[in-house]
């Protein structure tokens, strides 16, 4: 569900999307949660986020944190 706007390896296609691979997980973490309490405004990002858990949450920023910064690319930082 997140793959349309943020690609299917966390690298957006679309420059108004940011890319979420290889981003740090506490980042990813205090974003998600932003948009869920309303600190970030965002009414795509804030609807993506208002049904999910904080479980939900730590596991997409797992994924996202984990995947490779480019495509192809194999090297953990
Ligand atoms: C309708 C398009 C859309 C969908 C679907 C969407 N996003 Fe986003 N997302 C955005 C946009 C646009 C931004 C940047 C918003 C802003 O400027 O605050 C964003 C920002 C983010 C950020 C903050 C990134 C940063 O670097 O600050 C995270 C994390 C994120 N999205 C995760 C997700 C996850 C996880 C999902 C799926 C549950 C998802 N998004 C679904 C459009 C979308």
């Amino acid at each position: 569900m997140c793959v349309s706007c943020h690609g299917t390896e966390g690298i957006s296609s679309l420059p108004a999307h940011p890319h979420l691979a290889g981003q740090n997980r506490e980042y990813l973490i205090s974003a998600m949660q932003q948009y869920q309490r309303g600190e970030r405004q965002h009414a795509a990002m804030q609807a993506m986020m208002g049904p999910l858990s904080e479980q939900d949450i730590k596991q997409l920023a797992d994924y996202y944190g984990r995947l490779p910064r480019t495509p192809g690319d194999t090297q953990a930082p």
